[in-house]
């Protein structure tokens, strides 16, 4: 089986983009041992603090944050991360080629409960025009990621990742899963193709009544199955964390939808451009599904803040469409 490291070098891809990638691992790694020691480890609970979102953080979103920042800045292919969990840009090396987006810990309320959790992360070219520690480092549209993945800690432990157009004309997006013997990732699903057409869909149904009126449209004709327009029957899978629900759209195809709503009227979409949609985003496009953010391709979205929330519908592409049908009708 070829490892992580042999196929970067068979895509080409820069020596640079390598040693980011192997260090996010290397990072990962560590918090695989982590998350699989659980309580033994002392890893589970909250802290007393609030991340800039807001959000209570769980023990294990600040450990994978320290792990993920020490690593990073040591490397001197970095110029400056960004991380959920931080306030703003960290700083890392004047030098550097490549700045890092990531969310350390994703599905944080599955940490307690033994569920899916993970790591996200996007990576893009350092821009030579602006200084290195700038937060404009990462006003780049999705579309210029270099590379995306993420590392799912699951009954496994696998990694997703693909390169951008930029880097490598391969646009492909592959599976790596942990050889714990041995702490490599090896290639388990090469080239992956997402199924076009699907009957399983993702979103937390809890949220209907604040959703607008084309998507709860969309998602009753879904629910009404085979005795409604849709005509098949439809299953519904929510893990409550994005990478659970990505991966899980990756290997069997599906939609997951996390739309706009009016539950807080400062705060209309809940995930967040630059640590999950856009990776996601690119993973998906690579494997032939499709992302939206509504109105717009999310690839194509022009960032305006570090922090900033989207709406997100992703997966097999016509289905996708079919929900994007419903949204349009009206706009
Ligand atoms: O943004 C974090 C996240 O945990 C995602 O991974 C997940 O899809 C979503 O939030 C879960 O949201 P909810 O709490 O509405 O189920």
């Amino acid at each position: 089986m070829k490892n992580l490291l042999n196929v970067l070098r068979s895509d080409e891809v820069d020596t640079g983009l390598i040693q980011v990638i192997e260090t996010i691992i290397n990072a990962s790694k560590e918090i695989a041992f982590r998350v699989r020691q659980g309580a033994l480890a002392g890893v589970l609970g909250s802290t007393q603090d609030e991340n800039v979102q807001g959000e209570t953080q769980k023990q294990l979103d600040v450990i994978s944050n320290q792990l993920l920042k020490d690593l990073l800045l040591a490397c001197p292919q970095i110029a400056s991360l960004a991380s959920e969990e931080e306030d703003t840009v960290v700083a890392a090396n004047p030098g550097g080629k490549y700045v890092v987006a990531f969310d350390p810990l994703d599905g944080s309320s599955n940490i307690d409960i033994n569920g899916q959790i993970g790591t996200i992360f996007s990576i893009y070219r350092a821009l030579d025009s602006i200084p290195h520690d700038s937060e404009l480092q990462f006003n780049q549209q999705g579309s210029q990621q270099a590379c995306a993945g993420y590392v799912l800690y699951g009954p496994s432990t696998l990694l997703a990742i693909t390169t951008g157009a930029a880097v490598t004309a391969k646009k492909v997006t592959r599976c790596f899963t942990l050889d714990a013997t041995q702490g490599t990732f090896l290639l388990t699903a090469d080239n992956i193709k997402i199924a076009k057409e699907t009957q399983e869909f993702a979103i937390n149904m809890s949220n209907s009544r604040f959703w607008n009126e084309d998507m709860r449209c969309y998602i009753d004709d879904l629910i009404l199955g085979e005795t409604g327009p849709r005509q098949k029957r439809y299953n519904m899978r929510w893990n409550a964390a994005m990478v659970g629900d990505v991966h899980r759209v990756l290997t069997r195809g599906g939609i997951f939808l996390y739309p706009s709503d009016n539950r807080n009227a400062k705060q209309p979409a809940k995930l967040r451009l630059l640590y999950e949609a856009n990776p996601m985003a690119l993973l998906i496009e690579n494997a032939g599904g499709k992302s939206w953010s509504e109105q717009q391709r999310t690839l194509d979205i022009q960032p305006k803040q570090l922090h900033e929330r989207v709406a997100v519908i992703l997966g097999s592409a016509n289905e996708v469409d079919e929900c994007l049908g419903y949204l349009h009708a009206h706009s």
